[in-house]
């Protein structure tokens, strides 16, 4: 360790080289975000041409690494928070974020036992008493935070499961699974999140295990479809272990009826656990916070604040109604929660969570709303949902865009559907808006999705940005419809 020591810590060497380390790589964001380009276009090809790690054997130092990085990484990042970089629920972080990531990353606290994280624990467990009362849960701290909403989603399956054989004298935990696995179930709608599908894969029960519930013209859950497939579940003699609802699914942003499929669920002692990964957002809305009427009710909630919250990824939290369930998942390791530690009220976190090792995400949002306060918050959160509607009315004014459906939360479905074309067929039309997509990419001029409603390939915004304009997308719109008569 003679000629750096490359460790942050207490020496005058240390430290310097740390602040170095800082205001270079700050400068270099800076200049970054003055790109005026949302990304440079470089092709797959290019870039795996152009990429390459440079191990040697003596290290080229941290200023070089950082330029390496600035070179090779950020010059060909895509700029999201660029006004036309709406293909994705993938938000431009808050400034406060960026602050709160120096200290996670600096501090290195390690959220899997007091010993190793004591104020961060303390922040944590606190942001989560509070996200309860948002959601209208009954006080306490049973909740984690989590990478994302695959996680959360994974959890509120995994403790579904285990509470419904709990019910029946069978520990999952202890025992695995039991019977007839093909016969286990979870319902959730067609436009649900596919984490659905991987998380049962993952927990042994396959896609097989999802069944698809029927969804309304607004890519909502249908409730009679719902009720119809409960019925023929348990006429299967199947094991129904949850319903997952969605509170804002991915692209359509549509609000499964959360209050219906609660009582129908109750009616059957079937678990609900919503995913709020989206949607969740309107909890700190001020005008549409009544969209989630009805998700006090379930007994598990997945949130994302890496998405309408505006944190840097990662930061996900998982709620759980009841703590009682977390029973169903506690695991005692000598090493960091002790039956000692825990007799003395020693609090503990990675009894709550799938991680061991895992980040202080949740000062992102700590610091969010301390700097933001509930006003703020919600003019950001509300920004998008509102643009999107203006956005939707003006797309069905425009004689080639046509409008696929109409915004629940802030995205915009829609093609590309000239007079011109009228003759044409379905699938040439999906041809069409496919490639607009990716030559929008290509040029680097702007990233809008491709995705399918019901069917349908459409074009699709997102629009978290909270600085965007409407003729921010109306010039979006124009770019699309210029890239339409080119190709
Ligand atoms: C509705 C919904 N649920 C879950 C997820 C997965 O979340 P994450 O990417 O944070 O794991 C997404 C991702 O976009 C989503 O849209």
């Amino acid at each position: 360790m003679s000629r750096l020591n490359p460790i942050l810590a207490a020496s005058a060497q240390s430290t310097d080289a740390y602040q170095q380390a800082i205001k270079q790589t700050s400068e270099a964001v800076v200049q970054w975000l003055q790109q005026p380009e949302m990304y440079q276009g470089k092709s797959v090809a290019e870039l795996r041409e152009r990429i390459q790690l440079d191990f040697t054997s003596q290290g080229l130092g941290n200023q070089a690494a950082i330029e390496r990085a600035v070179e090779f990484f950020l010059k060909d990042s895509l700029s999201v928070h660029h006004p036309q970089c709406v293909a994705h629920l993938h938000c431009p972080s808050l400034v406060v974020s960026q602050a709160a990531e120096v200290l996670i990353n600096a501090t290195n606290q390690s959220m899997d036992s007091w010993d190793q994280s004591p104020s961060a624990t303390i922040i944590e467990m606190k942001l989560i008493e509070w996200l309860r009362t948002k959601v209208g849960y009954p006080a306490g701290d049973a909740g984690v935070f989590t990478s994302g909403g695959t996680q959360s989603n994974l959890m509120g399956l995994m403790l579904a499961r285990d509470a419904y054989f709990a019910r029946q004298g069978h520990s999952v935990q202890q025992d695995g699974l039991p019977g007839d696995l093909r016969k286990i179930k979870v319902l959730c709608s067609e436009n649900a999140h596919f984490s659905v599908q991987k998380n049962m894969a993952l927990m042994g029960l396959g896609y097989q295990a999802v069944t698809l519930v029927k969804t309304d013209r607004f890519a909502r859950m249908d409730i009679n479809d719902l009720a119809e497939k409960v019925a023929q579940a348990q006429a299967n003699g199947e094991h129904i272990l949850a319903i997952v609802a969605t509170a804002g699914t991915t692209d359509a942003g549509a609000i499964d009826p959360l209050p219906a499929i609660a009582e129908l669920a109750a009616k059957h002692q079937i678990w609900v656990h919503v995913d709020a990964a989206w949607g969740g957002a309107l909890l700190l809305s001020d005008k549409y916070r009544d969209y989630l009427d009805g998700i006090e009710l379930v007994d598990s909630i997945t949130l994302d604040f890496h998405k309408q919250f505006f944190q840097t990824i990662s930061c996900g939290a998982f709620l759980l109604k009841d703590a009682r369930h977390y029973e169903l998942m506690r695991y005692q390791a000598a090493y960091l929660n002790s039956e000692f530690d825990e007799a003395q009220g020693v609090p503990n976190l990675v009894s709550k969570s799938l991680q061991t090792t895992r980040r202080f995400d949740a000062l992102k949002l700590w610091m969010g709303l301390e700097a933001l306060g509930q006003q703020q918050y919600a003019e950001i959160i509300d920004h998008g949902v509102t643009l999107a509607q203006q956005v939707a009315e003006y797309v069905t004014g425009q004689p080639s865009l046509e409008l696929v459906m109409q915004p629940q939360l802030a995205s915009v479905l829609f093609r590309y559907r000239p007079a011109s074309l009228a003759g044409a067929d379905d699938a040439a039309i999906a041809l069409l808006n496919q490639k607009i997509g990716d030559a929008l990419l290509d040029s680097g001029r702007a990233n809008v999705g491709v995705t399918e409603s019901d069917g349908v390939t459409c074009l699709k915004m997102t629009l978290l940005n909270p600085t965007v304009t409407l003729q921010d997308i109306k010039v979006l719109l124009a770019l699309v419809e210029k890239t339409a008569e080119q190709l």
